[in-house]
C-alpha cells in the first residue's frame, strides 16, 4: 500500500476508528505516553497520531508551556482531534496533515518523538525511523509502539476466510506483514538500537478488548484491515460481515488479544 493510499483508508475508516478509540487506541496511547514521559514545557512530536490517542495525554503532560505536534495523513481523524482539542482547551496541541517521513521538525529538536502503530506503515521503516530520530534534540527520547506477535490473530485470518467464502477469491497477501520485523521485544530492541538510540527498553502491555459483533466489525472497518474490503460493493461487504460474524462465533472468538510492545530509547 502506498503512503497516500493509507491516508485514504484511514480517512474512510474514521467513524469505526472512533468506536475503537476508547476500547483500543486510547488505553494504548495513554500507556505509551506514560513510557515516553513528556515533562511540563516539553516539545513533543506525535507522528501517525490519528485522532490523538497518545497526543492528548502528551498535551496534558507538557501543559500550556509545552507544545505537541500531531501529524497524520488522514484528514478526518485529524478533524476529530482538532475538535476535541478545542473542547478540552488544549491550545498546546496542534494537528497537521503531513507525511511523518518528511516532517521537517523544529529548531533545536523535539524533547520526545512518539509513534503508536505507525512505523510499520512507512515505505522504508529504517529510513523513516532514522528521520524521526534525527528530529530529536541531543538526549531526546524516541518511543515506538507496535503489536506483539501474538496480537490481533486470528481476526485477519477469519476476515480472509469470510471474503473467500463470499467472493470465491482469496485476498492477496503482499508478503509478510510489515509488523513482523518488530513484533517481539528482541526485534523491537534490535531495530531501536540500529537507529543509534541508547538505553533502549521494551515493555509489554497486555491489553485485551472484548469482541462483541459490533466491536469486531469496527476492528475490521476502523483500521488497516479495511483495505481488504475497499474494492467490494456495499452488498458484498454486508455478506462478508455476516459470514465474518458467523465464523467468529463458530470459532469461539469473543476477545481480542491486543498485546502491545512499547519501545523507548534516547539519542
Ligand atoms: C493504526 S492508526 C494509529 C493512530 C494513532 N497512533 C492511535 O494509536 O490512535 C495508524 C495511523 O498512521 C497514519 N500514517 C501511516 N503512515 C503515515 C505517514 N507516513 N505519515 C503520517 N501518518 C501516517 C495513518 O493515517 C493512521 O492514522
Amino acid at each position: 500500500m502506498t503512503t497516500p493510499d493509507l491516508g485514504a483508508v484511514f480517512d474512510a475508516a474514521h467513524a469505526e476508528f472512533a468506536v475503537l478509540s476508547p476500547l483500543l487506541w486510547e488505553p494504548i496511547g495513554a500507556e505509551t505516553t506514560a513510557r515516553s514521559a513528556p515533562r511540563p514545557g516539553d516539545r513533543v512530536l506525535d507522528v501517525c497520531c490519528g485522532a490523538g490517542s497518545s497526543a492528548f495525554p502528551a498535551a496534558r503532560a507538557v501543559g500550556p508551556t509545552g507544545r505537541v505536534d500531531g501529524i497524520d495523513l488522514a484528514d478526518r481523524l485529524l478533524d476529530q482531534g482538532r475538535a476535541r482539542a478545542v473542547a478540552e482547551g488544549l491550545d498546546q496541541l496542534r494537528f497537521t496533515a503531513a507525511d511523518a517521513t518528511t516532517w521537517p521538525g523544529v529548531d533545536g529538536g523535539y524533547d520526545v518523538v512518539q509513534c503508536v502503530f505507525g512505523v510499520f506503515f512507512f515505505p522504508d521503516m529504517n529510513i523513516g525511523g532514522a528521520h524521526l530520530v534525527g528530529l530529536l534534540r541531543p538526549g531526546g527520547r524516541f518511543t515506538a509502539t507496535t503489536w506483539d506477535r501474538t496480537a490481533i490473530a486470528p481476526v485477519p485470518e477469519i476476515l480472509m476466510d469470510a471474503i473467500r467464502d463470499v467472493t470465491g477469491e482469496t485476498p492477496r497477501r503482499d508478503g509478510p506483514a510489515p509488523t513482523e520485523r518488530i513484533n517481539t521485544p528482541e526485534l523491537l530492541t534490535e531495530w531501536l538500537t540500529s537507529l543509534g538510540l541508547r538505553d533502549v527498553e521494551v515493555t509489554t502491555y497486555p491489553h485485551r478488548m472484548r469482541l462483541d459483533d459490533d466491536a469486531a466489525w469496527a476492528l475490521v472497518m476502523g483500521a488497516a484491515m479495511r483495505a481488504m474490503l475497499m474494492k467490494l460493493d456495499a452488498e458484498t461487504v454486508e455478506r462478508v460481515r455476516a459470514r465474518f460474524t458467523a465464523l467468529l462465533a463458530d470459532r469461539g472468538v469473543d476477545e481480542l488479544n491486543a498485546t502491545t510492545l512499547i519501545g523507548t530509547g534516547r539519542t
